[in-house]
């Protein structure tokens, strides 16, 4: 008897159908799964045999043929473990008939996912957020989920969602013993992440200190330079207690990626809080995008709508800083994997620090520095002209004078700098309502035109700090759009002289690199 599940995929964050087909027949005994299965599914065969023995049913001794639809699509993962365990259940009269052997219509209702384990435990499995978003949009309205991931699937509406523990709870399901689906929540927006360290603690460095919140305010690309121990990497893990809340829209976006990747924290299961990402510099280029052998999505989108931190810049090889031109760019990043590609969402704010030279000590007050002008050079070539470009705010983090350092006093806390973040990034969400971009950072040419207009002061301004640093076209736009942050943090709706005078101060490494 041939049985047909309902199942669910994902090719990057979109999802489809998949109808899982069983048909057992006469024949050599055998298990096939066909439909271009990777080896996860292919395994699955062993575990679907084993759960379904250990959950008291019986596995048949003929020839099983199971088929998974559309054919053409590469189906990863064992997400597909239960629909091929209920189909085998069906198509042997185990499950989904009733006392008169008549097929009972319910099973149709469904749609599947989930991994087995040997026992019959349904498992976690790695995209359901992105699936139930997308079954939505398709016009699925029931879908039976592993428990593990029930937290994800509280604050998706308009879907009715049931969580199993066991291939046993599955079966009842479709023997028509209805249970309540999952209760469903609200997002909360409020919520706010915790950040290692606090500006309060952080002695001096005023300008620095003023150069995240503008960055945090209008999610600009930052890069420190400095001394060694001036409290550079100090001031990135400031980063996350200062970074404006996220939209809800921003929470369901990074939560898709996060969900397909699997480090979705499982207790919470949302994305609340800007990601804060500190891949090492020998992290590998596809650790970076993603990829490879299967479609995941790598740091570059696991920082979506939150801060990847690159510490000690020229340490990354060139090859890998040459990868984030693209994505800072345009805020998505292809991943390839055989013949086929995905984009994944990569919109993420780069803060980066650096030495100024090898030693360390090129422009200190206190140390000497060691350097060769070539040895300068050859470091400050390590990171590209074209990089440091799609940075907006460069920044000179001296060292700590001694009067700072040894003052008792704290500093203005995180919590009230984040307090004027939020106002700023609330101007830019009404600016920006109805467009697909929610910060300053991210306006395109349209936009400057329309947000950045100066008088003749500012122009003036601006075009000799062209004529004297000597900047790119790309300089000049990424100038324009700090200055509106700077005019939104001061709640000016003009950018105004002053506004691009800041602005220019923060683009001192256009001369060091060329
Ligand atoms: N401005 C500061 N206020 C308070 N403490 C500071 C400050 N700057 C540095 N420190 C102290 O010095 C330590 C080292 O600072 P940090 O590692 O941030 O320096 P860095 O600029 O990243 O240096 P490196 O270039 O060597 O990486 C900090 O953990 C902190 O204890
Ligand atoms: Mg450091
Ligand atoms: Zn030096």
């Amino acid at each position: 008897m041939l049985a047909r599940i309902n199942s669910y995929a994902l090719d990057g964050l979109n999802g489809y159908r998949v109808s899982v087909e069983v048909d057992v027949h006469s024949g050599i005994p055998k298990f096939e799964v066909v439909g271009l299965p990777d080896t996860a599914v292919k395994e699955s065969r062993e575990r679907v045999r084993s759960a379904i023995k250990n959950c008291g049913f019986y596995d048949t001794p003929r020839k099983v043929t199971v088929n998974l639809a559309p054919a053409n699509t590469k189906k990863a993962g064992p997400i597909f473990d239960l629909a091929i365990a209920l189909g085998l259940l069906c198509s042997t009269e185990q499950a989904g008939i009733d006392e008169n052997k008549r097929t009972l219509t319910t099973i149709e209702e469904y749609v599947f996912l989930g991994e087995l384990s040997l026992s019959g435990e349904v498992r976690h499995i790695n995209g359901v957020m992105p699936m139930l978003i997308s079954a939505r949009e398709h016009g699925i309205s029931k879908i039976v989920i592993p428990r593990a991931n029930a937290n994800e699937a509280k604050y998706i509406r308009g879907i009715e969602v049931y969580a199993v523990d066991t291939l046993a709870d599955a079966v009842s399901l479709i023997n028509g013993n209805r249970f309540a689906p999952i209760e469903k929540s609200e997002i909360d927006v409020n919520s706010v992440g915790s950040a290692v360290e606090d500006l309060k603690y952080v002695k001096g460095q005023y300008s620095a200190k003023r150069a995240l919140e503008i960055a945090a305010a209008g999610g600009h690309n930052i890069i420190m330079i400095g001394a060694p121990g001036g409290g550079k990497t100090m001031l990135a893990k400031c980063l996350p207690g200062i970074l404006p809340k996220m939209t809800e829209q921003e929470i369901l976006e990074t939560t898709k990626i996060h969900s397909i990747a699997g480090i979705l924290d499982e207790d919470c299961g949302i994305v609340t809080t800007r990601p804060f990402r500190t891949p090492h510099h020998t992290a590998s280029r596809i650790a970076l995008t993603g990829g490879s052998s299967s479609s995941r999505p790598g740091e570059i989108s696991f920082a979506h709508n939150g801060v990847m931190f690159l510490d000690e810049l020229p340490e990354y090889p060139r090859s890998v800083l040459e990868i984030l031109r693209q994505p800072l760019e345009d805020g998505v990043v292809t991943v390839s994997r055989a013949a086929r590609s995905v984009e994944y969402p990569a919109n993420f704010m780069l803060v980066a620090s650096m030495n100024p030279c090898p030693c360390g000590y090129k422009g200190s007050a206190t140390h000497e520095c060691s350097c060769s002008p070539s040895q300068i050079q050859k470091y400050m070539s390590r990171i590209s002209g074209p990089l440091l470009d799609r940075i907006d705010l460069h920044i000179e983090v001296d060292e700590v004078n001694y009067d700072d350092l040894s003052s008792g006093e704290l500093a203005e806390s995180s919590a009230a700098v984040r307090e004027r973040v939020n106002v700023a990034r609330g101007v830019q969400t009404k600016r920006f309502a109805g467009t697909s971009i929610y910060s300053n950072s991210k306006m395109t040419s349209e936009m400057i035109k329309k947000y950045c207009e100066l008088d003749s002061a500012g122009e003036k301004i601006l075009q000799s700090a062209f004529d004297k640093l000597g900047m790119s076209a790309r300089a000049y736009t990424r100038i324009l759009k700090v200055a509106r942050t700077i005019a939104d943090l001061e709640g000016s709706e003009k950018v105004s002289a002053k506004h691009i005078a800041e602005a220019v101060m923060y683009r001192s490494l256009d001369k060091a690199v060329r």
